[in-house]
């Protein structure tokens, strides 16, 4: 195991009902004047934001709103969301959904008490500053509600870039498995396709003596094995809903990574089909990852086989270990065909000639990437290629 250093100060209030508490937390934190950060009306059409606003107003904390954060956030709303902050002296940002809306609250964040372009902090800066945030989650997938990381699109060139810091990690997050209930099957299924991915990006690593990380991590995809089938023929299951919903902020807080070396390749090669395509960043993994696996997997096949017995069930083949390792890989992949994903670029949307264009967005060059495998241009015009035609 590596040495490491874990900081997830977040306060995590979980629970039915708990958003009619957001105010209490908000002041707990210092905010008297918030921003409500949401996306294109769910949360209005449910009455939560109706909820939010009491909560604050109970509360005495004055708020301005800025909605239509879109899956894929872009800059365009977080330019928008700096000037608005600055001009109504706002000092606490509140962001109400999901991964969208809380990358985009993050950026918010970072940008008012920075005199640069808050771009600069998706271009490589970093962020020494930012609002306090807080965050009521309606959707588990992306984990942003304990994460110090942002996602954001540059609208002209549809660029996807990520940033992070400590200081973007929300004061508190609520979670009330009760606001997942309303997701359509579709969103569900990507939120738990992003939250396996998450786990995936830790589990694939070249760090050895990692017992307690990767019982961890296998936890927490076996849960998702077991639970999104339920959420997905019963999406009322509360029980079910809620173990998604913790699973999900395990998954990206940190914890599962610590002390070993992480990959996150698919997740780098998925965001140029996002950018691209637009698609919901679940769904694109949904097609590389299974794919990225089948092209890395001669690099560790007893890893491989480690997760195709311990989380898919295998049985081990110790005469051909790589039908085990193959095996585990197809049986992920079918998984999310059953949950209601797709598998490959007609499914997903994206043309198989636009692959050289998504190489080049990557934009490493003649460079390699990081990770388990590092990659270079070639291999990730192959993983493309793989998740064009994939078939279960
Ligand atoms: O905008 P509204 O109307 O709220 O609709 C949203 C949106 O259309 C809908 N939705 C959310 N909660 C709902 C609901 N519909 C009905 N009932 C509810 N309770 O779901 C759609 C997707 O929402 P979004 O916020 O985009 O989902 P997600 O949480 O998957 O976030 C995706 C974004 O997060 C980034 C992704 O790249 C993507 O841009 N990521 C952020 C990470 C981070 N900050 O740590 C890590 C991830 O790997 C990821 O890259
Ligand atoms: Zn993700």
């Amino acid at each position: 195991m590596d040495n490491f250093n874990f900081y997830s100060p977040t306060e995590f209030v979980f629970g039915k009902d708990r958003e009619s508490e957001c105010g209490e937390y908000v002041k707990k934190y210092g905010g008297s004047k918030v921003l409500i950060h949401y996306g294109g009306g769910s949360a209005e059409r449910s009455g939560l934001l109706g909820r939010v606003r009491e909560s604050l107003n109970k509360s005495g904390i004055s708020f301005v709103e800025l909605g239509g954060v879109k899956p894929n956030p872009r800059d365009t709303l977080v330019y928008k969301g700096i000037d608005l902050c600055r001009s109504e002296g706002v000092d606490f940002i509140l962001a109400v959904g999901g991964g969208s809306s809380i990358d985009s609250a993050k950026a918010i964040a970072a940008g008012v008490p920075y005199d640069g372009d808050f771009w600069d902090f998706y271009s490589g800066k970093s962020i020494e500053k930012a609002l306090p945030i807080g965050v009521v989650l309606t959707i588990a997938a992306a984990g942003s509600e304990g994460s110090g990381d942002s996602v954001i699109t540059k609208e002209d060139g549809m660029l996807k870039r990520g940033a992070g810091s400590d200081v973007l990690r929300s004061k508190f997050s609520i979670l009330n498995p009760a606001l997942t209930q309303t997701l359509p099957a579709y969103q569900t299924a990507c939120g738990a396709t992003d939250i396996m991915a998450h786990v995936f990006e830790r589990y694939f690593t070249n760090t050895t003596e990692v017992e307690i990380t990767d019982r961890l991590c296998e936890a927490v995809l076996i849960t998702m094995v077991k639970e999104t089938p339920r959420v997905i023929a019963d999406p009322d299951n509360y029980d079910a809903r809620a173990n998604i919903m913790w699973a999900g902020m395990v998954a990206h807080n940190g914890l599962v990574g610590v002390g070993r070396s992480q990959d996150w390749n698919s997740h780098g090669i998925e965001h140029e089909l996002s950018a691209l395509y637009d698609c919901a960043h679940g769904a694109g993994l949904a097609v590389i990852m299974p794919s990225w696996m089948e092209f890395v997997y001669k690099h560790n096949v007893m890893r491989f086989c480690q997760m195709a017995t311990r989380v898919f069930g295998c049985q081990m083949n110790f005469e051909n270990p790589e039908a085990t390792a193959l095996e585990g890989i197809r049986r992920f992949r079918s998984f999310l065909h059953s949950i209601g994903m797709p598998i490959n670029f007609a499914e997903l949307g994206a043309k198989e000639e636009d692959i050289p264009a998504l190489v080049e967005k990557f934009g490493i060059g003649s460079g390699r990437t990081g990770g388990f495998v590092a990659l270079s241009a070639e291999d990730i015009t192959e993983i493309y290629k793989i998740a064009a035609k994939a078939s279960l």
